[in-house]
């Protein structure tokens, strides 16, 4: 991958002035623009068609100060940036208050994550020096698969990107090394709640609870929204079921009988019919969330009546995955029995 400092610095030109730039990060891509310029980040919600309610996450260059944006650090989050950062673990934090509202979708709290990913960090480097603030959602539609590289973002925006288009340039990373967007905590009611798990991800609550000696709890009633925690999220347009391992090959058995096309994700050595469609992916958590969103695409783009997914272990280390299927799979309940009935 050859990245010229050119491209870098034509696209840390283009935040400056307002325009929205796609780039690439280890977890998944995201859709930049200026933190601090309302009319910018707005094109950011209008190109994903997000709501203006729902908050974005700030990205910082790893020398930036964490004091122009926060009005007050715990001594927990300063464990945890000195643990984690620059990597993927997004911290809520209470926001500093010359912080404009827009990156914040209106709250008074907000999210920081400092990416360790060598061309999101030049790029934020780039962007006014270093001093500046990139707010990025995933660079996906609203609810839809997140991408995980330049094509995938491509794919999803087409027409918009470019010089008449509400995306200005798609920065091209290669394919992004974690895959499952960052661990969301927040540490805004520190005081009265301790640390909340928003979002599990790669960094699992475990490796938190041994920075600050704290087990991060599940998120309260009160918790701070995060669209990536709606019960339905980071969905392929054609339905999803999850299936235990070993209910895996009768059930592709009924639906083949029932004439049903199947698209099938694995991740266990099974022999399964090879004219069913599917993607094998690999059977430990690590290389199965580098690869999960471009295998979603891929076996969405096969116009199947089903996607078909071998749930993994339901253990901590597979944490982040299991949620993002879950969510994946919500709007598909009792489709699986819906197409076994209707021969
Ligand atoms: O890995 C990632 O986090 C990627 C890359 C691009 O950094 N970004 C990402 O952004 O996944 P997004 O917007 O798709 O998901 C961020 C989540 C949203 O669910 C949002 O609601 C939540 O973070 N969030 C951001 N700021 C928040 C805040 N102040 N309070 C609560 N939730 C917040
Ligand atoms: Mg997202």
């Amino acid at each position: 991958m050859t990245l010229s400092a050119d491209e870098i610095r034509r696209a840390a030109a283009l935040l400056e002035l307002g325009r929205v730039v796609a780039f690439p990060t280890e977890t998944v891509y995201g859709l930049g623009a200026d933190a601090e310029n309302p009319a910018a980040v707005a094109q950011i919600y209008a190109a994903k068609g997000r709501p203006s309610n729902h908050p974005l996450i700030v990205h910082l260059a790893p020398e930036a100060d964490i004091n122009h944006w926060v009005r007050d650090v715990p001594d927990a989050a300063k464990k945890l940036i000195a643990a984690f950062w620059p990597g993927p673990l997004t911290l809520i934090l209470k926001k500093a208050p010359q912080v404009p509202d827009a990156a914040t979708g209106g709250q008074d709290t907000i999210g920081l994550r400092c990416p360790s990913h060598p061309v999101a960090q030049a790029l934020l480097r780039a962007f006014r020096q270093g001093r500046g603030g990139v707010a990025a959602p995933s660079a996906n539609r609203f609810g839809h698969v997140s991408p995980t590289t330049a094509q995938h973002v491509k794919d999803e925006f087409g027409d918009d990107i470019g010089d008449g288009g509400r995306i200005g340039m798609v920065i091209d990373g290669g394919q992004s090394q974690v895959g499952i967007e960052s661990t969301i905590l927040d540490l805004s009611r520190w005081e009265t709640h301790g640390p909340v798990l928003l979002r599990p991800g790669h960094i699992g609550a475990d490796a938190i609870a041994a920075v600050i000696g704290v087990e991060p709890h599940l998120p309260d009633a009160a918790a701070p929204r995060a669209s990536g925690t709606l019960d339905a999220h980071y969905a392929p347009r054609t339905p999803v079921a999850l299936l235990p391992s070993d209910e895996l090959e009768a059930t592709v058995a009924m639906l083949t009988a029932a004439h049903k096309r199947l698209a099938l994700l694995r991740h266990s050595p099974r022999t399964l019919p090879s004219n069913v469609v599917q993607i094998s992916l690999p059977s430990t958590p690590k290389g199965y969330a580098h690869g999960l969103y471009a295998a979603l695409r891929a076996l969405d783009g096969e116009r199947a009546d089903l996607i078909l997914v071998e749930a993994p272990p339901a253990t901590a280390a597979w944490q982040g995955i299991n949620d993002r299927l879950r969510r994946a799979a919500h709007d598909s309940a009792g489709i699986l029995i819906a197409l076994l009935a209707d021969k």
